[in-house]
C-alpha cells in the first residue's frame, strides 16, 4: 500500500512533506494553530465540513472546513500527512499517546465475544489494555509466543478461533525488551487463509515502536495498520507523548471517528514539535544506531555479562535472523542484556551509572537504562516474564546521542561494581 505520491526518500519527505509554505503567507515553517474552534464562512460549509467528517468524502471530495480541534485541526494534519507517507500508508491518525492509539484501534475493531491473538512478550501497558480491560468486555486475547513460527501462531489462532470469531492479530515487532521478532508476512497468510475459512479476514496491526517508520514498514509486509509510540524515536527528545496509527483510508477514518468519542486527539502544541522532530528522525537514528551496535559489541565481550539479545547478533541461519534481514533495515538502538547475576547485581550496577540515565521510555537523545523486571515489567509475574526470556539480571538500555567512548567509559565503570 505505498502511497509515496513523489518518489522521493523518505529523509527528505521526513524533512518537509505535508507543509506548504504558500498557503501559510510564506512562512518557511508551519505556524501553530492554538485554537479549540474554527469560524465557518458559511452556514453551508458548515453543513458540508460535517457531511464529509461524519459520512467520508464523496468521489475524491476535497477534506470539509475544520470544525472544532477534538476532530481535527492544521498541525494535526500536517503530521498526519508526512508520517502517512513515511509509513507508506493512505491515511494515519494521530493520538495523545501510544496507548491511546493501541486503545482507539482495539476498542473499534473488536466487539464483545471476539477473539484476538497477540505476539507475547508484548508491551506491558498493552498487556494490561487486552487481559485487564478488553477482558471485561468479553473479549478473549491468546499468545503467540514465537512469532516467527508458523504452528506455533497457527495453536494460538486455532485456540482463538475456538473462542469467538477472530478479529484482530497484535503484533509488537521487534518485542520490548528482548527483541523477539514476529513475521509478519507469515502472520497475514495466516490471516488470510483465516478469512478464506471463516468470511472474515482478522485486521493485523503491527507495533512498530521499537524500530520506528525509517527502519522497518510493517504494511509493506502484509500489516494493516502500523502502530507506532511516537513519545519513543519519532519524537526523539523525551519530551512529550504521541502516538500514531497508518493504514488504508477507511480503516483510519474508522479510528479517527472513535478518537473524536474518546478525545485522545494529538493536541496542537504536540503535533508542531513532532512535526520538527521528524526533521531529524533519519540523523538520530543513525548516530544511535551506531552507537547501539558499538555498545553492544563492548557488552558481549564483557566478563560481567552473560548475553546480550541485540538484534544484530541474531544467528545466521536462525528462522529470527530471516525474518529480520527481509523485514528490517537495522537493528536499532534499544536492547537488553544479562548481568551475571540477578536483582543485586544488577542494581549495584545501575546505581554506578553516571551518564546513562536511570529511567523507563527509550528513543530520546540521552541513553536510559533500566531494570526491567522491576520497573517496565513489574506488573508481569515472574512466571511470565521469564518465560519470555525477562530475568532479574535482564538490563534495558535505550542507546542515545552521546559520544560513543564516554558511553562506553561510563558502563565500564559502573560494570565494575557488579
Ligand atoms: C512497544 C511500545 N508500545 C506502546 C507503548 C506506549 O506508548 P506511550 O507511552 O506513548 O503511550 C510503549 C511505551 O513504552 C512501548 O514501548
Amino acid at each position: 500500500m505505498t502511497t509515496d505520491p513523489t518518489g522521493l526518500h523518505l529523509e527528505t519527505l521526513a524533512i518537509g512533506y505535508g507543509y506548504d509554505p504558500a498557503q501559510h503567507q510564506g512562512s518557511a515553517k508551519p505556524p501553530l494553530f492554538l485554537t479549540s474552534t474554527f469560524v465557518y464562512p458559511s452556514a453551508q460549509i458548515a453543513k458540508d465540513a460535517h457531511r464529509v467528517f461524519f459520512n467520508g468524502p464523496v468521489d475524491g471530495e476535497p477534506a470539509g472546513a475544520y470544525i472544532y480541534s477534538r476532530l481535527n485541526h492544521p498541525n494535526l494534519d500536517m503530521v498526519e500527512k508526512r508520517l502517512a507517507v513515511i509509513d507508506g500508508a493512505e491515511d494515519c491518525a494521530a493520538f495523545s499517546s501510544g496507548m491511546a492509539a493501541l486503545s482507539t484501534t482495539l476498542m473499534t475493531l473488536l466487539r464483545p465475544g471476539d477473539s484476538m491473538v497477540y505476539s507475547r512478550p508484548i508491551y506491558s501497558g498493552t498487556d494490561g489494555l487486552m487481559n485487564g480491560h478488553l477482558t471485561d468486555y468479553g473479549i478473549k486475547p491468546f499468545g503467540i509466543t514465537v512469532a516467527v513460527d508458523r504452528a506455533n501462531v497457527q495453536a494460538a489462532v486455532d485456540l482463538a478461533l475456538k473462542a469467538g470469531p477472530l478479529t484482530v492479530m497484535m503484533i509488537e515487532s521487534p518485542a520490548n525488551p528482548t527483541g523477539a521478532t514476529a513475521d509478519i508476512a507469515m502472520i497475514r497468510a495466516i490471516a488470510d487463509e483465516v478469512g478464506a475459512k471463516t468470511g472474515f479476514r482478522p485486521i493485523v496491526v503491527v507495533d512498530n515502536t521499537f524500530l520506528g517508520p525509517l527502519l522497518q514498514s510493517p504494511l509493506k509486509h502484509g500489516a494493516d495498520l502500523t502502530m507506532t509510540s511516537l513519545t519513543k524515536y519519532c519524537g526523539g527528545h523525551s519530551d512529550l507523548l504521541a502516538g500514531s496509527v497508518s493504514g488504508d483510508a477507511a480503516l483510519v477514518r474508522r479510528l479517527k471517528q472513535r478518537r473524536t468519542t474518546f478525545g485522545c486527539h494529538l493536541d496542537p502544541h504536540t503535533s508542531w514539535l513532532m512535526l520538527r522532530s521528524l526533521e531529524t528522525l533519519s540523523l538520530r537514528t543513525e548516530r544511535s544506531c551506531s552507537n547501539a551496535a558499538a555498545i553492544a559489541r563492548f557488552l558481549a565481550d564483557h566478563p560481567k555479562v552473560r548475553a546480550v539479545t541485540y538484534l544484530g547478533f541474531l544467528p545466521e541461519g536462525s528462522p529470527a535472523r530471516a525474518v529480520y534481514d527481509r523485514q528490517c533495515k537495522g537493528a536499532g538502538s534499544t536492547f537488553s542484556f544479562k548481568i551475571k547475576g540477578g536483582e543485586a547485581e544488577a542494581f549495584r550496577m545501575l546505581d554506578r551509572v553516571r551518564l546513562a540515565k536511570m529511567a523507563v521510555s527509550l528513543g530520546g537523545a540521552e541513553t536510559l537504562i533500566c531494570h526491567s523486571a522491576t520497573t517496565t515489567h513489574y506488573a508481569v509475574p515472574q512466571a511470565q516474564r521469564e518465560e519470555v526470556g525477562i530475568d532479574d539480571g535482564t538490563i534495558r538500555i535505550s542507546v542515545g546521542l552521546e559520544h560513543i567512548d564516554d558511553l562506553i567509559a561510563d558502563l565500564s565503570q559502573a560494570l565494575e561494581a557488579v
